[in-house]
């Protein structure tokens, strides 16, 4: 018997990246899934492998309070009830603190911050209804420890622990517990534009797939140029060389992907491929170097090394991976856990590498 069977768990996100790989583990597990993301094409094929038996899909655009109450409304209709909710869509623009643009800002406020709140809003009293169940919120490491590049990011996800933890304390009384992960560099479609690429988005130009991703507004050019102080785009180049040849990391195991690891990448494209670029600067600076001038000369070759040097575990995390943190927080193995944020990092949080 699998661990969420009777269950029944919206995702938010879940088209690709981790978001789908936890509604992919869930439904393995024994949930039903509602799926729910603004990229309808692959959204509708993540929830065809499924089958209409375990998951449906519906667009969801989480900035929008009404968008959520009708991705309730489909849970309910096609399964009878909701008991779990993971917050997991979100975007990342990497931009420096004096070159953001307000509205640039304003919109990873509106997706990742006003999306995990209406999330929570919405659903907690369905949730309740049930019985009660549990929430897992996305935040990242960005939301634990300082990352260059990264102001409105890193702001949401602080946002976030913070919202998760009173959360846990408001819902703890009707069954409800909430908890958070906090990723490193994950090898998703943010962190890697090779898988952007190979799932239909356009890299460099970005703004399709920055539309995309964001419900069908652009933020602002700047995001998409990834632009940091001095007009440079920190690990542009080096990710995207990287993200085509792609050598896996050291260890075990790659998770397919460049090493590109955040990419620095992508901030190029923004959005949704968009990367966790700030990643790379965070990287960078978590290394004690200048980040944007570290990585942007940085050769692909050179991001394998930097990746298994930075990272104790030698390697970017895989979505399945986070997709097991998710189960467990979920699922009854975590019953007297909640109002914590979890890290699935490599270790990369642990100190300052220096082997
Ligand atoms: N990949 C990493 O390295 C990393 C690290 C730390 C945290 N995270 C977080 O993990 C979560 C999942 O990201 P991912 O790595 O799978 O990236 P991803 O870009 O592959 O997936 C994000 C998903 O969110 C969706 N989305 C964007 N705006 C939306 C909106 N307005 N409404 C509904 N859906 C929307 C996208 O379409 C996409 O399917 C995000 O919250 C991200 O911030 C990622």
């Amino acid at each position: 018997m699998g661990k969420l069977e009777g269950r029944v768990v919206v995702v938010s996100g879940a088209a690709r990246g981790q978001g789908a790989a936890e509604a992919r583990l869930f439904a393995a597990e024994g949930a039903r899934v509602l799926l729910g993301d603004v990229l309808d094409d692959q959204g509708e094929r993540v929830a065809a492998e499924l089958g209409p038996a375990r998951a449906r899909y519906v667009h969801l655009d989480v900035r929008d309070e009404a968008s959520w109450r009708a991705a309730a409304d489909a849970a309910l209709e096609a399964f009878g009830k909701v008991d779990g909710l993971v917050n997991n869509a979100g975007i990342l623009r990497f931009n420096g603190l004096a070159t953001t643009p307000v509205e640039e800002f304003r919109e990873v406020v509106a997706v990742n911050q006003t999306g995990c709140f209406l999330g929570m809003k919405t659903l907690a009293p369905h949730i309740a209804r049930a019985g009660g169940g549990t929430i897992v919120n996305t935040a990242s490491y960005a939301a634990l420890s300082g990352m260059a590049f990264l102001t409105a990011y890193a702001a949401t996800k602080g946002a976030i622990l913070s919202m998760t933890r009173v959360a846990a304390l408001e819902l703890a009384d009707r069954g409800i517990r909430v908890n958070a992960m906090c990723p490193g560099a994950i090898d998703t479609p943010m962190a890697n534009p090779r898988q952007a690429e190979a799932g239909g988005l356009r890299l460099g130009g970005g703004e399709k797939a920055t539309e995309e991703a964001s419900g069908g507004r652009l933020p602002g050019g700047a995001a998409s140029e990834g632009q940091v102080p001095g007009g440079q785009v920190p690990g542009g180049e080096a990710v995207a060389r990287g993200s085509v040849a792609g050598e896996p990391a050291r260890g075990e195991g790659s998770a397919g992907g460049a090493p590109d690891a955040h990419g620095s990448a992508s901030n190029t494209d923004s959005g949704a491929a968009g990367t966790d670029s700030g990643a790379v600067g965070a990287d960078s600076s978590a290394a004690g170097t200048d980040g944007a001038a570290a990585v942007d000369g940085m050769a692909v070759d050179g991001m394998e090394a930097f990746y298994a040097k930075l990272i104790p575990q030698g390697r970017m995390g895989r979505p399945e991976e986070v997709a097991r943190l998710a189960l467990f927080l979920s699922c009854a193995d975590s019953s007297y856990v909640t109002g914590q944020p979890f890290v699935i990092d490599g270790g990369w949080l642990a100190g300052v590498p220096v082997l």
